[in-house]
């Protein structure tokens, strides 16, 4: 099972790999299974593609790393990155040379095999609008990872920017044509605030989902300076 996940892996575009941490967690692989402690890294993917391909039999969503929905073979690119555990993390995922509405537009955080964890999916980009800006949390209980969501604030960091239009009370959008490459000069390039919770194998508490919580009201982007300017600084000083 594990080299079937590993096949489809090889088969499928790699976006980008960001590799950020010292570890005692050996699993590279994101459809493998891990017991994590804090400050280990930890492989997860994200799947770019259409709606329907994340579904087997049209009903059941099921993790990328399950043979059974033939991502590899269907229209879909993936990302891999391995944050700290615990530690606020900004992932960024160029768009300058990858258009996610080409790629069907939505997209599903996974890792795991025995223990498969997926997102529920989320809509990126069709051709009128793109999401920018996520939050991931990571819930793991006794360090392994047990479930994978996408926490919305309802569009109050887009509220009143006309820039932005809030879709489905729930994620703030860019105009596609304005994107750079789209015909606009906007950088959409996909920003995700990773927040942890939980525990590790140790028991310990992950925290860093209480300090996304209180940070919130400030804008995480405030903490990557050199975040700001290239994703954020663009849409009208808003923070
Ligand atoms: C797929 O769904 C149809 C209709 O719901 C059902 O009859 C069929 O048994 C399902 N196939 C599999 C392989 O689950
Ligand atoms: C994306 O890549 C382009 C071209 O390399 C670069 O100009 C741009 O600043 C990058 N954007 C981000 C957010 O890193
Ligand atoms: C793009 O997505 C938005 C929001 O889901 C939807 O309202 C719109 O009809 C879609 N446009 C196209 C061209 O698919």
């Amino acid at each position: 099972m594990a080299l079937k996940g590993a096949l489809w892996l090889m088969m499928l575009p790699l976006v980008v790999v960001v590799v950020i941490a010292t570890n005692t967690n050996s699993v590279y692989q994101p459809c493998a299974d891990s017991k994590i402690q804090r400050s280990d890294g930890f492989t997860f993917g994200i799947a770019f593609s259409s709606r329907d391909s994340f579904f087997f039999n049209q009903s059941l969503q099921l993790s990328p790393c399950d043979h059974r929905l033939s991502l590899s073979s269907s229209n879909s690119q993936l990302a891999l990155f391995r944050p700290k555990v615990d530690e606020i993390s900004l992932l960024t995922i160029n768009t300058s040379s990858f258009f996610p509405d080409t790629y069907g537009g939505y997209m599903v955080a996974f890792a795991g095999r025995k223990y498969a964890a997926r997102s529920p999916l989320a809509f990126v980009a069709n051709s009128t609008y793109t999401v920018t800006s996520f939050t991931l949390v990571l819930e793991f209980q006794k360090g392994r990872l047990q479930n994978l969501y996408w926490k919305r604030d309802g569009c109050s960091s887009c509220k009143g920017n006309s820039n932005f239009v809030c879709l489905n009370k729930q994620d703030c959008a860019i105009r596609t044509s304005s994107c750079k490459g789209r015909g606009g000069a906007v950088d959409c390039s996909l920003g995700i605030q990773l927040a942890f919770s939980g525990t590790d194998k140790h028991l310990s508490v992950l925290n860093s989902w209480y300090e996304v919580e209180n940070l919130r009201q400030y804008s995480l982007y405030g903490l990557y300076s050199n975040l700001r300017d290239s994703l954020t600084s663009q849409y009208n000083k808003f923070l």
